[in-house]
């Protein structure tokens, strides 16, 4: 099976070889080697995955574009190897405690797992989603240094605040108390604090009882906050762990300026 599937990958590779082949004469063997290596991981990706992962327009979409997941995933696995061990596992067998993306959870449902793709296949996928720029959806803001933050940001309700469940507004006063207690002596205890306190911070997406535009604008919340817990899991230096609690403490103070409970 993996070595049809070998097969398969390097017959699409060189279909589009044969016009790279007068492109690629005087590059070296090395190099060759590493297009084609690219060129295998592309076509395999796009077998696998972009069936979902690339939709054609913005109502067609069953799950999130990609690039999104490799934006949710690098900063908290920057380490290659670490990268495709977490893609692999998730693929294999998704679930929500190890979920990195609780708005597409919630929005799409869990990712049914993939297990007739052989591992290997799937590592040279994951490789590839590591090295290389994700082709976005081609309705996708073309602009690569925004992020869905920029596209979407909260608003209020109509000038007043949004209403929402008991249970969000008591996570973010625990996540404030967490950070509010924590002490850190080196950058890997900032790492798994990172880990813990996006642990507990999920269910302010993954709870049903917000609906509708409310849920939207907790998603806007969320976005930056997300984005900073992941970089924290993957932080490399005690100063840059101090700097992204520092905005996180500051986006959880806040919260209350846009929500309140219902
Ligand atoms: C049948 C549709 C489908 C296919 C095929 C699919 N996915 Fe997904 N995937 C989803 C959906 C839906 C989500 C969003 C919900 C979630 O996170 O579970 C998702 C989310 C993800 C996530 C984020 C998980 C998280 O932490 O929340 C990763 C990583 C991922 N997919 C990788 C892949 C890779 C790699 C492939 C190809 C090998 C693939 N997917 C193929 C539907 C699919």
């Amino acid at each position: 099976m993996k070595i049809i599937v070998l097969i398969l990958a390097l017959t699409l590779a060189s279909c589009d070889s044969v016009n790279n082949r007068n492109k690629l004469k005087n590059v070296s063997n090395e190099d060759k080697k590493i297009v084609i290596k690219r060129d295998i991981g592309y076509e395999l990706t796009k077998q696998y995955c972009y069936i979902c992962h690339m939709p054609k327009s913005k109502e067609s979409m069953i799950a999130p574009p990609l690039f999104r997941v490799k934006e949710h995933y690098k900063p908290s696995y920057p380490v290659k190897e670490e990268f495709i061990k977490a893609i692999v596992n998730w693929v294999q067998n998704p679930n929500e405690d190890k979920v990195m993306m609780p708005g597409a959870v919630r929005k799409f449902n869990l990712m049914p797992s993939q297990t007739y793709i052989p591992v290997d296949t799937l590592k040279l996928i994951a490789a590839y989603i590591f090295e290389n720029e994700i082709e976005r959806p081609g309705f996708h803001n073309r602009n690569r240094n925004r992020n869905r933050s920029e596209d979407n940001p909260i608003t209020l309700d109509n000038g007043a605040k949004w209403k929402v469940g008991n249970k969000v507004f008591a996570t973010v006063a625990k996540l404030q108390k967490m950070v509010d207690s924590f002490e850190a002596g080196s950058s890997s205890d900032y790492q798994e604090f990172g880990k813990k306190i996006f642990e507990s911070s999920k269910v302010i997406l993954l709870d049903k009882e917000n609906k509708g535009e409310t849920w939207e604008q907790l998603h806007n919340y969320f976005n930056k906050l997300e984005g900073d817990m992941h970089s924290l899991i993957g932080v490399k230096s005690v100063d840059e762990g101090e700097l992204i609690l520092q905005r996180i403490n500051k986006k959880l103070s806040s919260f209350s300026d846009y929500f309140e409970k219902s």
